[in-house]
């Protein structure tokens, strides 16, 4: 399945004295361990076992698992039996086996330049001991559920790895999301507690997000479930900044602009979190829990409009997000890594958090923007802190593309060794804009192709070891068997386009939906038996390398972020003029995709600006704002089959004006068609 041989042309390297010593240094290497990894599971993953402290030894198989519904209930299981704690391993096993208590866990970079702040791995175990205290005093248990909405500070970390050590399952909500999301959430996993903060600055704008969890918290008694308790972090207000610097940093209390927060109190349900720690231990013995208990759970978009909550467990996800880092980054004791994402997506669960500290890594944390104060930040970041391993994603690349080369020349870059992609297809001029200019042709680029539902990283080249082609996620990692199905459900051989499926499971896979076996079987096992269905098309070109070409299913991708259509048209529809609603994806320069909405109004009502401004409002308000509509389109009526199926196809190509519609013999009523390219929206607002 991996090429004997791989192309000498059309393909990058790049260059640097670290790939001899790297941990796969060739392709040669690659192809051997990677054939140990999925004929000899067991023992390869065996072998990353040691590395890690286990409180009691598997019982059961390192990696046992039915992934065919036609043989009974689909399940994966890794090192069953062992008891074990993520949290200990990423800091305890660090601070006091392999001494790095001095070690820097963090660089945290605020929104303002300037606002800094340093985290040794010692200080964040004192820190997360506390916060653990403090959640087992507010009788939070084994197994409970505890939902987390907070903008990008350490005492998000904290709060996370606090909740794991006391077997807690974090269910972690973007701080981006609305009332509304964050609501439907909580109710799904039935969290007992929310910890949230008071505001933060993202670039010059204020979000007041404890307003909008109050609100959320509102929603949930609304329908019966009255959540008793809300932990508010005070990010934003001045006199935080003393007692926010942890023992023995080095760093001058951050200088924070201090607003004129309206923060709404509680006193029934409200709680501060600096009165809770002021009086917590320093120690936390940790909940030793079974390899298969769950770890998180983290909501991602469905194509039926309801979101899924995807859940991981303890010891398979934290050997493969350990491995997944140590590999795909060449990980070196002496590396400073960066990760631009959020950790309210799963890129920062295993990638800010998880994977790094299992690795005893040093990592930026940035709670601002790439285009605040100005397009050099990112850059400037780089330099200041002699980031050697950076990932960002597409989205991010093109949006600094436009503004050119110089906002990056202004800053020295030659720290960096090894860039990285993620969260959807990267177009090759992007990667060369990278690949040329940020990395002046000396940094692989690991462009990662991976899900919420996998964990950790499934397809991507290895820096030191694979030849690149810009735009394709090469070949899979270690563990992982893909293949390429047609409609029927047949496995295609050389150089062909279909279905990405996964034929065996990695310990990183997902275990289930929360409290929905049956939809987790459905959405991922029933389509071709025997094999996981990611939903994403996939080419492999004559060489073997893999193409991800994008979603199969309904749907989009915005920046990175999966949405649903669904979603966002049952948002649309709640609106009272709207009768119907139908959304598709329309190439978006930056975004990758954006939204495009057609909506039937009800009799008698006009479509003018003010319902538009409504529209895109309500799904503001509904999802967040980055499910906001680019473009909505009075559509009087819609193309549907005979049998009233609403032809998504059409949509999209009128969205892109294309002329030329493919077969539309089911189409029921024509003239449709040419009413909608008669009043497209040509531009965006
Ligand atoms: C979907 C998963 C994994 C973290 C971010 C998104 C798309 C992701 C790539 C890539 C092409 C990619 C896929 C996938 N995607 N990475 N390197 N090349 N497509 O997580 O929200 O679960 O989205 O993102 O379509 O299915 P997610």
């Amino acid at each position: 399945m991996i090429p004997d041989k791989v192309p000498k042309e059309d393909v990058f390297l790049g260059s640097g004295d670290w790939r001899k010593d790297a941990h796969v240094p060739s392709f040669e290497a690659y192809k051997e361990l990677y054939l140990k990894s999925i004929e000899h599971p067991d023992e390869f993953w065996g072998d990353v076992a040691k590395d890690f402290f286990w409180k009691s030894k598997h019982t059961g198989r390192v990696l046992d698992y039915n992934f065919d519904v036609t043989k009974g209930e689909i399940f994966i299981k890794c090192m069953e039996g062992a008891s074990t704690n993520i949290c200990y391993n990423v800091l305890d096993h660090n601070v006091h086996h392999r001494k790095l208590g001095d070690k820097v866990a963090f660089y945290w970079e605020g929104n303002e330049p300037g606002d800094q702040l340093t985290v040794t791995y010692r200080d964040l175990l004192l820190r997360v001991c506390r916060f653990a205290n403090v959640l087992k005093a507010q009788g939070v248990k084994k197994g409970d559920r505890v939902s987390i909405y907070m903008p990008m500070v350490v005492e998000l970390v904290v709060a996370m790895l606090a909740c794991v050590r006391i077997g807690a399952v974090h269910s972690i909500v973007f701080a981006g999301f609305s009332a509304e999301s964050l609501c439907e959430r909580i109710l799904d996993s039935q969290c007992s507690l929310l910890i949230t903060a008071d505001g933060f600055y993202r670039g010059d704008k204020l979000i007041n997000l404890k307003l909008i969890a109050d609100d959320a918290l509102q929603k949930c008694r609304d329908k019966g479930f009255p959540l008793q308790r809300c932990i508010m972090l005070k990010h934003l207000s001045k006199e935080v900044d003393q007692d926010q610097t942890p023992m023995g940093s080095q760093s001058p209390p951050a200088k924070r602009p201090c607003p004129d927060l309206q923060v709404p109190w509680n006193p029934d349900v409200d709680l501060c979190w600096h009165s809770l720690v002021d009086g917590a231990s320093d120690e936390c013995e940790p909940v030793w829990c079974d390899s298969e208990d769950p770890l998180f759970i983290l909501y991602t978009s469905g194509s039926t409009g309801k979101p899924k909550g995807v859940l991981h467990t303890l010891s398979g996800y934290m050997l493969y997000t350990a491995t997944t880092f140590k590999l795909v980054f060449d990980y070196q004791p002496a590396d400073v890594y960066w990760c631009t994402a959020d950790i309210g997506w799963i890129t920062g669960h295993s990638y800010i958090t998880y994977g790094p500290l299992a690795n005893g890594a040093t990592s930026v944390l940035f709670e601002g923007l790439p285009t605040y104060p100005d397009v050099s930040r990112m850059w400037e970041i780089v330099d200041k802190y002699q980031v050697s391993k950076f990932y960002t994603a597409p989205t991010a690349i093109r949006l600094l593309m436009k503004y050119g080369a110089e906002p990056v020349h202004k800053f020295k870059r030659d720290s960096l060794k090894v860039l990285g992609t993620v969260g959807e297809p990267i177009n090759p001029e992007a990667w060369q804009w990278y690949y040329t200019v940020v990395g002046e042709k000396r940094c692989p680029i690991v462009d990662t192709f991976w899900q919420t539902e996998t964990g950790g990283h499934v397809m991507t080249p290895l820096p030191a070891a694979t030849p690149m082609k810009p735009g394709s996620a090469t070949f899979p990692f270690f563990g992982v068997v893909p293949a390429i199905l047609n409609e029927s459900g047949e496995e295609l051989e050389g150089p062909s386009e279909g279905y990405l499926v996964f034929k065996q499971p990695w310990p990183g896979v997902m275990r289930t939906l929360y409290g929905n076996h049956q939809r987790f079987e459905t959405t991922y096992f029933k389509k071709f038996p025997g094999y996981y269905v990611t939903g994403d098309g996939c080419r492999r070109d004559e060489d073997g390398y893999y193409w991800i070409t994008g979603r199969i299913d309904d749907m989009l991708n915005v920046s990175g972020h999966l949405l649903s259509t669904a979603e966002v048209e049952s948002a649309l529809v709640e609106h009272e003029a709207v009768v119907e609603a139908a959304v598709v994806g329309r190439p978006h320069p930056v975004k990758g995709e954006s939204l495009y909405c057609f909506v039937t109004l009800c009799d008698g009502i006009k479509y003018n600006r003010t319902l538009e401004a409504q529209l895109k409002q309500q799904v503001r308000e509904k999802i967040g704002a980055i499910a906001t509509p680019d473009y909505i389109q009075n559509a009087p009526g819609l193309p549907k089959t005979r049998s009233g199926k609403i032809m998504r196809r059409v949509l999209r190509k009128i969205a892109h004006g294309e002329r030329d519609l493919g077969d539309v013999s089911t189409l029921a009523d024509s003239s449709v068609i040419e009413q909608l390219f008669q009043s497209r929206c040509c531009t965006a607002e």
